[in-house]
């Protein structure tokens, strides 16, 4: 089992950014990452739909020998990842936004959170939300229409801009100091978020957690690859490969991009 790859999915190219966080705590496990560009945005879609996309992409992954899934979208983890843990046996991680850090760490008692309507309106969002934030007051935003735009590379735009002055304006007027980003094409904002936000706001993704619970998980069952030769990543799109490459381009690591009618 050590030596088969991890898989990972999203709805587009935004896992990428939790791609990059389990490469560099995990250099020698193989990786194959299925962005799924065609069917985004998931955060628009009813929560059948987003099962449905889930198990196929699910199914694609452990077809090509996978032996842990990390569903790298919070919508698809907020409204599937029951449902894919029912189905199959292996390990599956999922994101799930960074209330409670933000929420332990909050001076001001209020915090906010950016992410799509099918993640801030599942049962999965409100329960970790009631658990974790008792006594904070938390503002929650959907962030409509950022997830075309970064799948269209359009990231640091007048567009996306004006669309976040808009989803910020409530959170600044009650004062937070934290920003969850729950959505994983959000991280590609972080530049200009981090000049829209007074420097006392601190922003806080899912990345770097999701890589260590990778790691604990593979860790508990003995799967980590030993291997120190360098590991092999592979990258699957169903939209033209410009997209993937684009936000690969700073990667340290070779890798390969295949498009598929998928
Ligand atoms: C989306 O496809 O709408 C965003 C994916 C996410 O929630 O991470």
């Amino acid at each position: 089992m050590h030596n088969k790859p991890i898989g990972i999915f999203d709805s587009g190219i935004g896992g990428t950014s939790i791609w990059k966080a389990i490469q560099k705590v995990l250099p020698h496990e193989d990786t194959i990452y299925l962005a799924d560009s065609k069917n985004a945005p998931y955060g628009e879609k009813s929560s059948e739909q987003i099962i449905q996309l889930s198990l196929k992409n699910t199914q694609f992954l452990l077809d090509k020998g996978c032996k842990l899934i990390v569903v790298a979208c919070n919508t698809a983890t907020t409204n599937a990842i029951a449902y894919l843990r029912e189905r199959y046996h292996v390990p599956m991680i999922g994101i799930e936004p960074a209330i409670k850090p933000a929420a332990l760490q909050s001076q001001s008692k209020s915090i906010g959170i950016l992410a799509t309507r099918g993640t801030l309106s599942s049962r999965l969002f409100h329960s970790t939300s009631e658990i974790h934030a008792k006594g904070i007051k938390v503002i929650e935003r959907e962030g409509v229409g950022l997830v075309p735009l970064i799948e269209q590379g359009k990231i640091d735009s007048k567009e996306v801009r004006s669309l976040l002055r808009i989803y910020l304006k409530p959170m600044l007027d009650e004062h937070i100091d934290f920003l969850v980003l729950g959505c994983t094409h959000y991280p590609y904002l972080i530049p200009v978020l981090e000049e829209l936000l007074p420097e006392h706001v601190t922003i806080i993704d899912s990345g770097e957690a999701v890589a260590r619970q990778t790691k604990a998980v593979l860790e508990g069952k003995g799967w980590l690859n030993p291997s120190e030769r360098l590991a092999q990543y592979q990258f699957f799109t169903n939209v033209d490969a410009k997209v993937l490459n684009d936000v690969l381009k700073d990667v340290a690591v070779s890798y390969g991009v295949r498009q598929l009618d998928f």
